[in-house]
């Protein structure tokens, strides 16, 4: 515990020094634009000049992901490291991955929820950024094992770097989503992530509980986060008995002792909520007094809440067949943002909207066949859908 308090306050005060020297940054009133270079970072403000004098160029390099320094392209595909980089010098303003702490804390206390919206290519991921920062919101980027066997986990580690470096004012969390073994959180720990969940909700109790705090040990030591999941998430079932609701919904009195015994640092509990856009076959329903029983047991602890996609009407539109697709609404979701709630995960609405998108592209102009025609709309689709979550489910606007 000590320890991670000890990380966990590093991470936070990095942060926020980078972040100060960042403001000083752009309040400069001297820019110095390297010949021939455009600066495209910071949102395309230079760096001051006297940052720039010295003819080295120290490349500081600490660890693959949870630094980044800023750059000065002259092509988005050439970093700083391919053009002379011994001309100037780099005022380095490394901006860290955040972990879920901080995060978290603040959104208990202000009744709000942190949205962790599933990554797998670089249009997403840019697509998220830019809307949490229209928005001047935090952001977790959650990758599913799914995302890592079709991305590979250096290249969405890469993107994300990347999206630290021009989205440096963005407390940003590298969460993975569902990791189904030690050796898969391992790897994301190891890899640069800042946030792992090691899903164990489908064993037994106590093997949910050994598994998750080896996972939370190794994970501590090293400044890492950890969710864990207790429950199951329910199908597309009418949840109307309560005995259905015992047998598959998270017990308040177990998630006590599970906290308590694997020191996790935020747990995903089922109320209600499913994944995928066939929830539920009845009228949607969330556990709400379950939640409560929740909070009182473990009061100030960070709740997480899958399976939070709505389901928005667009899907079906231009040749799409989501019939009888039905989502959780959203001001359910927002009701539970404004309980112990800080976590809430957002799929399928961002899968939805973007092949929406890419659809009503192809159908309008069947002669394009260049991705970057429909891509970008896909892109805009997903800044779009995400800053209508954060401000219709998450509250999370300007809370930076
Ligand atoms: O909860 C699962 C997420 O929606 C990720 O889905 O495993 O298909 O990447 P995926
Ligand atoms: P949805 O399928 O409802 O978007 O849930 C996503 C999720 O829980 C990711 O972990
Ligand atoms: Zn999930």
């Amino acid at each position: 515990k000590k320890l991670k308090a000890h990380h966990d306050g590093q991470d936070e005060d990095d942060f926020s020094s980078r972040q100060a020297a960042f403001q000083q940054a752009k309040r400069s009133p001297t820019f110095y634009h390297p010949p021939g270079i455009s600066p495209l970072s910071f949102g395309n403000r230079a760096l001051p000049s006297h940052s720039l004098k010295s003819p080295h160029f120290p490349v500081e390099i600490r660890s693959p992901i949870q630094y980044n320094e800023i750059r000065y392209m002259h092509n988005p595909m050439k970093t700083m490291h391919s053009i002379h980089m011994n001309q100037f010098e780099r005022k380095v303003i490394t901006m860290p991955l955040v972990g879920t702490t901080e995060m978290f804390k603040k959104a208990y206390k202000g009744h709000y929820a942190i949205g962790a919206f599933n990554v797998n290519n670089m249009e997403i991921i840019q697509g998220i950024m830019e809307a949490a920062k229209e928005e001047e919101s935090p952001v977790i980027l959650q990758a599913s094992e799914g995302a890592r066997n079709y991305a590979g986990q250096e290249y969405i580690v890469g993107l994300v770097k990347i999206a630290l470096q021009d989205y440096p004012e963005i407390p940003t969390a590298l969460h993975l989503d569902h990791g189904s073994s030690y050796e898969i959180c391992k790897a994301c720990i190891d890899g640069g992530f800042s946030s792992v969940m090691y899903d164990g909700s489908k064993h037994p109790f106590e093997e949910n509980v050994k598994v998750t705090k080896q996972i939370v040990e190794y994970a501590h030591d090293k400044g890492v986060v950890v969710e864990a999941e207790l429950g199951r998430l329910a199908g597309v079932e009418d949840m109307v008995s309560v005995d259905a609701k015992d047998a598959i919904f998270t017990d308040p009195d177990q998630a006590a002792e599970f906290v308590e015994r694997t020191g996790c640092d935020s747990l995903a509990i089922a109320i209600g909520t499913s994944h995928g856009a066939y929830k539920y076959k009845g009228d949607p329903y969330l556990d709400y007094e379950r939640l409560e029983k929740v909070g009182k047991l473990l009061p100030g602890y960070p709740i997480v809440l899958h399976g939070a996609s709505t389901v928005l009407e667009k899907c079906n539109q231009y040749g799409g067949k989501g019939r009888g697709a039905k989502g959780v609404p959203e001001d359910m979701l927002r009701k539970a943002a404004t309980m112990a709630v800080c976590k809430i995960n957002i799929d399928t609405d961002i899968r939805l909207a973007m092949t929406s998108a890419i659809r009503e592209a192809l159908y309008k102009d069947p002669s394009n066949f260049d991705p970057r025609n429909y891509l970008k709309p896909a892109r805009n689709a997903v800044k779009e859908m995400v800053k209508h979550k954060i401000e219709a489910v998450l509250g999370s606007a300007h809370t930076i």
